[in-house]
């Protein structure tokens, strides 16, 4: 993520979140060392987003975001690998987040990474006193956790695109990217940033886009 996607990345944030971040909040974010934004895009459209903070071994999912038009689709799933992968790649060896008590479909994906609840933060969400849920995905560096991310990234449709390899010519695929894209580039970012084998899930196919990571 970088500061000229902030425009859209606010308008998504203020449409799922009912106590948004505001922009000055995500350029401090920006900022530090100690953070892993990317975003994920639909041709030129932005269509999500998500963030990790780093302390020590531990990674903190800090948000996870996808425009609500576009939801359902593998994006959010293609944005926590990508997360994850460039996480453990940093040092993180467990991951936690907290997420809201009645956000069964976030649970839900988190749970795909591994994640299980270990306690609640009572009326942690000031808007309506809602608890959290506190999540946790212990050894995410060994070979088992690699394991399940391998197998969720493979659970997307083909066709798979590598980071650093151009796509095949005429290849509309998802992808994730994590490499720095340079500013001038991002038209061609999917030939530069891809990343690891992934596909389209069947409604994002069935939509005839395609979505990618940039950092
Ligand atoms: C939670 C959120 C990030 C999920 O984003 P998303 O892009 O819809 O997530 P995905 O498409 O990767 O996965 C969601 C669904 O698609 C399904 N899916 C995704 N890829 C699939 C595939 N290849 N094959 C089959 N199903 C697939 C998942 O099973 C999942 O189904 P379900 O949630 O209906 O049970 C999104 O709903 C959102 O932005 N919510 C508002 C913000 C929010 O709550 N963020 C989390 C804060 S902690």
């Amino acid at each position: 993520m970088r500061r000229r996607h902030l425009g859209d990345v606010l308008a998504i944030e203020r449409r799922v979140y009912p106590t948004p971040w505001a922009r000055k909040l995500f350029e401090d974010e920006l900022d530090r060392d100690d953070r892993h934004y990317v975003v994920a895009r639909v041709g030129a459209e932005l269509v999500g987003y998500a963030g990790l903070l780093l302390v020590l071994d531990e990674g903190h999912v800090a948000t996870v975001a996808v425009d609500p038009p576009r939801q359902g689709a593998g994006i959010a799933t293609r944005l926590l690998l990508e997360l994850v992968t460039e996480g453990v790649a940093l040092g993180a060896r467990h991951l936690t987040l907290e997420v809201r008590a009645s956000n069964t479909r976030a649970q839900a994906l988190y749970r795909r990474f591994g994640f299980v609840p270990a306690g609640a933060r009572k009326g942690y969400y000031g808007d309506n006193g809602e608890d959290a849920i506190v999540m946790w995905a212990h050894d995410v560096a060994e070979a088992e956790h690699r394991r399940r991310l391998d197998a969720l990234a493979a659970s997307l449709v083909p066709p798979a695109v590598r980071r650093g390899f151009a796509p095949r010519p005429g290849a509309r695929a998802p992808a994730l990217a994590s490499d720095p894209v340079p500013v001038g580039a991002e038209a061609g970012g999917l030939d530069a940033v891809a990343g690891s084998p992934v596909a389209a899930h069947p409604a994002a196919r069935s939509a005839g886009r395609a979505a990618r990571m940039d950092p």
